[in-house]
């Protein structure tokens, strides 16, 4: 499907925000999901057009990275970390219970296009594992009965609140903060607990501190080596 001239605006709105166009190129894959659901032949183009770069390179970027979907997925995009430590916690008993509860499989969604789940690896949230991820955002310390209520909530059409972040709104939402940030959710939640600065506080407790960063070693020159 062509690209809009709205879609076009909003892609060269990126890249005047860095230094360098190429350097838009995630963002702006992540608005594309957010407006078209996916990223397409056509809206790799357009990319490759405001970046300044081949189709090939845009291709490449959109390729590598799981996060870029070529295809549709759903209004709900629920991962499941299972990473060694959300692994070792239950993350695949979380992910089995889900995949029952909504009968698909890995990075497949359900009929209806409601729910699509996706096993993804370690979102560095690993002091509230097991940690799923509805929309992109954290569900801390799930077990498979609370990650299986999450979306029967959802799925009733309840207002589900993040563990440490926003209401859940939808992906495609999610998608257009990861092109442009300022979407006033900032400050919603809990972003930093106990928990997660125990370790903090157990250093200083002890009076640690981090070593100190040595100086760069000299460039090597005929007077380095003399
Ligand atoms: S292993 Fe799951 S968040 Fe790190």
């Amino acid at each position: 499907m062509p690209i809009s001239d709205s879609t076009r605006e909003q892609l060269d709105e990126l890249v005047a925000r860095y230094p360098r166009p190429r350097s838009a190129l995630m963002p702006m894959l992540h608005l594309l999901q957010s407006i078209e659901g996916e990223v397409t032949p056509d809206g790799i183009g357009a990319c490759a057009d405001a970046a300044g770069v081949s189709a090939a390179e845009a291709t490449a970027v959109a390729s590598f990275y799981t996060m870029y979907k070529r295809r549709p997925g759903a209004t709900h995009h629920i991962g499941v970390c299972v990473n060694t430590m959300c692994g070792l916690l239950g993350g695949d008993a979380v992910y089995d219970a889900l995949a029952q509860r909504l009968g698909v499989g890995h990075d497949q969604a359900t009929e209806d296009g409601a729910f699509w789940l996706e096993r993804i690896e370690c979102q560095a949230a690993c002091t509230h594992a097991p940690v799923m991820t509805v929309d992109w955002e954290f569900m801390d310390d799930v077990t498979p009965s609370s990650a299986v209520d999450v979306v029967d909530r959802l799925a009733r059409g309840e207002e589900v609140a993040s563990t440490r972040g926003p209401v859940i709104r939808d992906w495609r939402a999610s998608e257009r903060t990861l092109a442009f940030p300022e979407d006033g959710l900032a400050g919603e939640g809990t972003p930093v607990d106990a928990k997660m600065l125990a370790g903090l506080a157990v250093a200083k407790e002890r009076g640690m501190a981090a070593p100190g960063v040595p100086d760069p070693a000299p460039t090597a020159g005929p007077e380095a080596t003399a």
